[in-house]
């Protein structure tokens, strides 16, 4: 299968082309990335010499380029990634979240139907369903609450999609992940984050209490229910993929402590996340019953396995951390209350 791959220069994009190009399950890929912060051509180094790899740096947005781009590389498919993907980043500034998230979708679905492409696979997120109460898990006829401008325009991008296919037929299939961890993640989400200040011995900002609870998924997992849904999910449809593994982020934190061999007095508690969602809870039963697909990897082994990965690039770590980065961290930690205590206040 030739693919368009968007996004593939990122964290999970990039697992995704090295999976596929790894299993021989696509012929060429295309990916096509703007190159933000978050967009890294060392993450698919192993790849830049492979001739079925063909790398194009451009917006989504630009119909003109993606335009070019398809009518040089007349994919089957288009699978879907590129997005600003940081909640935090999202709340500082939301424009360019609506640009790629909203926009950018709809470029990219607006040239898939002009070409009647074979399949479109938007990768969208559990964070689309809000906070799920106890005890409750989404399944994929679940409300859409998105509660801050990054979930709000993914799940604007699903809404278009899915129309796409239920007024012009065009395949498309929407994926609805959870939280991902796992190597080549840029530092700015909790995991990555943690485990980069802890080999620094920098304090670990916790926001509110710590008490929100996440559903754990390697990216390796969320990479091949992506491949199984590309190749095995039916038109229109929509698939959950969890992980399988609820933590409120304190465990997560602490058990990075210990992985990392250091103390829980590197642990602050800040001011939370404006919207923060307390809790995220996925039922994946579709997934696993109409693809075969299950996680294979457990927490403990995956987070193990991350921990050493980041201790041993940090070269990787140095370089994505120079330069915005420092005024990221500026912008979204700086302003916040250090040394909160568990209920808040000082
Ligand atoms: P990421 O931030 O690591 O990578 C995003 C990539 O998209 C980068 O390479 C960036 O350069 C590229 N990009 C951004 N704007 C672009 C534009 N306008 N044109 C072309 N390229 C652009 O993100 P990620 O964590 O790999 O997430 C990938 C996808 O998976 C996103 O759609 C995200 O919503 C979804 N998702 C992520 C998670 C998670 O936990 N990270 C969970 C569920 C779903
Ligand atoms: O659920 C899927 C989503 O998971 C994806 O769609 C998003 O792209 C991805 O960023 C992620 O969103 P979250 O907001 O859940 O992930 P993040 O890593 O930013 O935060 C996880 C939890 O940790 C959340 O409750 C906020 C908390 N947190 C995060 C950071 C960065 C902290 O307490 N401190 C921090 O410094």
């Amino acid at each position: 299968m030739r693919l368009l791959v968007t996004g593939g220069a990122g964290f999970i994009g990039s697992a995704f082309i090295r999976l596929l190009l790894g299993t021989n399950r696509a012929t060429a890929i295309l990916n096509l990335d703007k190159l933000t912060y978050a967009g890294n051509l060392e993450n698919l180094e192993a790849l830049a010499s492979d001739p079925r790899y063909r790398f194009v740096r451009g917006d989504i947005c630009d119909a003109a380029l993606v335009d070019r781009v398809l009518d040089e590389f007349p994919a089957e498919a288009i699978v879907h990634f590129a997005a600003e993907s940081h909640v935090d980043r999202s709340i500082l500034s939301p424009q360019p979240v609506f640009d790629t998230n909203l926009r950018g979708t709809f470029t990219l679905l607006e040239a898939a139907r002009a070409r009647r492409i074979g399949r479109f696979v938007q990768v969208s997120t559990d964070e689309v369903y809000g906070s799920v109460p106890e005890p409750l898990a989404a399944d994929e006829g679940f409300p859409l609450r998105p509660s801050s401008p990054y979930s709000a325009a993914k799940a604007g991008g699903d809404l278009l999609a899915l129309s796409y296919f239920t007024t012009y037929r065009l395949p498309v299939v929407v994926t609805r992940a959870s939280n991902n961890y796992g190597p080549y993640q840029f530092p700015e989400k909790l995991i990555p984050l943690m485990i980069s200040n802890a080999l620094e011995n920098r304090p670990l900002p916790v926001y509110g209490d710590g008490l929100q609870v996440r559903d754990w998924l390697h990216v390796e997992d969320h990479c091949r229910a992506v491949a199984a849904i590309l190749e095995r999910g039916l038109d229109g449809e929509i698939y959950n993929i969890g992980g399988s593994r609820s933590l409120d982020n304190l465990e997560v934190v602490r058990k990075i402590l210990r992985a990392t061999g250091r103390s829980e007095e590197l642990i602050r508690f800040v001011t939370d996340r404006p919207g923060h969602d307390r809790r995220y809870a996925l039922s994946s039963e579709k997934t696993v019953r109409e693809t075969g697909w299950a996680p294979e990897v457990g927490f403990e082994e995956g987070l193990s396995r991350t921990v050493d990965w980041y201790r041993d690039h940090a070269g990787w770590v140095e370089r994505v951390k120079s330069g915005e980065y420092q005024s990221y961290y500026e912008r979204n930690y700086g302003g916040r209350d250090l040394e909160l205590n568990r209920l808040g206040r000082r």
